[in-house]
């Protein structure tokens, strides 16, 4: 039975969910919810169903349309409102990354979900990439791994929010390679250092460079450089990789099949759908068998903020 769903959000990325909730047979468009309501009403008009209900109060719509979820794509600073109110008012939420704006926020959340006893996962859309995937598969048969890089270097001129924002680049964009790293390393950080600054020629207002070398659990390093004010000869836009092991190397241009020197059967692993399809999928099957959220994930982040501030190493 498909599970009937509110959508919260209807900007450029609630647009996609949109898409991706009609496309995926376990959901049900129950709602689309948005503070401006004429942008929930175009972004329906413009799949094709302006039938579908719409409300500016996530919680009110669901009680009418009889929705049992919540997927919030809301900016940053309406995570923590809009997904507290539906765990309070008894409805799972699937959220857009980041988990908030801040970590007292993120945390409140994980209490809020903690008490409720109501399922909150974070979605880190570009986990499900079947490359990335292939690439964790061929870096576990090298044996240990030493080092994990990432470089990445894009000049995107968004306006809205992003521009706005104290930490751009770590909190809207550095949380995916943040994500990647311990999906491919199989390991979690213990601790970071991290400096984050901004180019002279930046149009952020806050901070669009940062570098952080994050030590693993395992010993290992993962070392994180980014920009988003960087013009000319652009990765893509999930970095550009290379992981070295004990018995070799792989490397990953965030678009193309990974290259590794390694002749050793590798065991492909199927992602359970792409990008964010892949995360309503498991959240849908989660909501039958519920696992406990990706918090870490807003710890590691916020880690890299509080690091910078006291410019000094820091456990996460
Ligand atoms: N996973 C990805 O690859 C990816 C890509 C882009 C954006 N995102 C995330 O998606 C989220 C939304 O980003 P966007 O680019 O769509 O932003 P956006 O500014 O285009 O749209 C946000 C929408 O939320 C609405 N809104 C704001 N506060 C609200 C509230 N309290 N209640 C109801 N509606 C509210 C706004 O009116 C707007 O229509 C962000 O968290 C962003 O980080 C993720």
């Amino acid at each position: 039975m498909s599970k009937p769903l509110i959508l919260v959000g209807a900007g450029g990325m609630g647009r996609m969910w949109l898409q991706a909730i009609l496309e995926e047979p376990g959901a049900e468009l129950a709602g689309i919810v948005d503070l401006d309501i004429e942008a929930a009403q175009a972004a329906l008009e413009a799949l094709g169903r302006p039938d579908v209900p719409t409300g500016q109060d996530a919680v009110a719509l669901a009680e009418e349309t009889g929705a049992e979820a919540v997927v919030n794509v809301t900016i940053p600073q309406a995570h923590h409102p809009v997904t507290a109110t539906a765990l309070n008012a008894g409805l799972p939420v699937l959220g857009e990354k980041p988990v908030a704006d801040t970590l007292p926020r993120a945390l409140s959340l994980a209490a809020a979900a903690e008490a409720t006893g109501e399922f909150f996962m974070v979605s880190q859309s570009r986990r499900y990439n079947q490359q990335l995937y292939t690439f964790r598969d061929e870096a576990r048969i090298l044996g240990p791994a030493g080092m994990l890089v990432c470089e990445f270097f894009r000049a995107p001129r968004f306006g809205g929010f992003r521009d706005q924002m104290a930490h751009p680049l770590l909190l809207d964009m550095a949380i995916h390679p943040f994500d990647a790293a311990r999906f491919v390393m199989g390991t979690e950080p213990v601790s970071v250092y991290c400096e984050e600054f901004n180019p002279s020629w930046s149009w952020y207002v806050g901070d669009a460079a940062a570098t952080a070398i994050f030590q693993m659990e395992s010993g290992a390093r993962f070392v994180y450089t980014g920009s988003w004010c960087s013009p000319g000869r652009e990765t893509s836009w999930n970095g550009q990789w290379r992981l070295t092991a004990e018995r070799g190397s792989v490397l990953w241009d965030g678009e193309r099949a990974p290259l590794t020197d390694s002749d050793a059967p590798v065991h492909h692993t199927q992602i359970p759908g792409a990008g964010i399809a892949g995360a309503l999928a498991e959240f849908l099957s989660a909501l039958s068998s519920p696992t406990s959220a990706q918090w870490h994930v807003a710890r590691v982040g916020s880690g890299s903020l509080r690091s910078w501030k006291r410019r000094s190493g820091l456990q996460v």
